[in-house]
């Protein structure tokens, strides 16, 4: 179990933090005192993001833009948090990107790109930085996965296979870092309104609040509202699987 009050003075890592559900809980961790280093693409919105969270909140805010579906990334990010002296208390694998439409009618590319995104940054980040939270003794993982995680959703599918795995994946290390002091969790928003999806009904800042809620429960994943809690148990574990898959394409087409 983990705080703000852990956290406050130390450092988070937030990816995707320049818009949507990152730059919600960017905002919440300086709110509590935390120093962030804040990621993403586009170097201005980062820029920007830093000087308005370290001018309202008198926290350390570092912007480190990168594209973390490169296959370097990952690596490059660590190095030079390792060479600003900066040691990661908290990593918030937040960055995504989603795709919609039938496979067959999809760009290979962009699906290799996402999954470069939603998987392999995401792991190698985690693998990169957990060592030495698990050598000091504590430290906190929170991976962003979705509702879509917990069922295949047609129209949808790479996206979903790559927020399954953000949870598979996710569950598994927090069995094996129990008794290492650090916190891993799988947080899992449902549609919330972002610039990925504009007609999403969640806020990014309840997001937010049911991530820091979630840091200071026990459980190896989070999904974020009731509704959609019991839509991830209908669709994930009660209904038959061809049941479940009709009822979402037919939503989803
Ligand atoms: N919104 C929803 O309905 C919803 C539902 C379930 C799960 N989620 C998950 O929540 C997370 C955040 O989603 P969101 O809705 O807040 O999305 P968003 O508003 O589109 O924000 C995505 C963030 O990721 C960054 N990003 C995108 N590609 C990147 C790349 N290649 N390298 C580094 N950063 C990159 C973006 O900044 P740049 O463009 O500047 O790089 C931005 O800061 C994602 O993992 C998403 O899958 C969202």
């Amino acid at each position: 179990m983990i705080t703000t009050a852990h956290l406050r003075d130390k450092f988070a890592v937030v990816t995707g933090a320049s818009h949507g559900i990152g730059a919600a809980i960017a905002e919440r961790l300086a709110a509590s005192g935390v120093h962030l280093v804040l990621v993403a693409r586009d170097a201005g919105g980062l820029d920007e993001a830093a000087a308005r969270l370290s001018r309202r909140h008198g926290v350390t805010v570092r912007a480190l833009p990168a594209d973390l579906a490169t296959a370097e990334a990952p690596t490059r990010l660590a190095e030079r948090l390792a060479d600003e002296g900066i040691e990661v208390e908290m990593l918030v694998n937040n960055a995504g990107v989603s795709t919609r439409g039938p496979v067959v009618d999809g760009d290979p590319a962009r699906f290799r790109s996402l999954i470069n995104l939603n998987v392999n940054a995401l792991t190698e980040l985690t693998a990169l930085l957990v060592p030495a939270m698990v050598a000091r003794g504590h430290g906190a993982v929170v991976n962003i996965a979705s509702t879509g995680g917990y069922t295949p959703a047609p129209y949808l599918a790479v996206y979903a296979a790559t927020k399954a795995y953000v949870v598979s994946f996710t569950q598994a290390l927090w069995a094996e870092t129990q008794g290492t002091g650090v916190r891993v969790v799988a947080v899992s928003p449902g549609p919330t309104k972002t610039p990925m999806n504009p007609r999403g009904t969640r806020s990014s800042e309840a997001v937010a609040t049911t991530v820091l809620r979630a840091l200071s429960g026990n459980g190896p994943a989070v999904i974020d509202g009731r509704a959609n809690a019991l839509a991830a148990l209908l669709f994930g574990r009660l209904l038959p699987t061809r049941l479940s898959l009709a009822v979402a394409r037919r939503m989803l087409s």
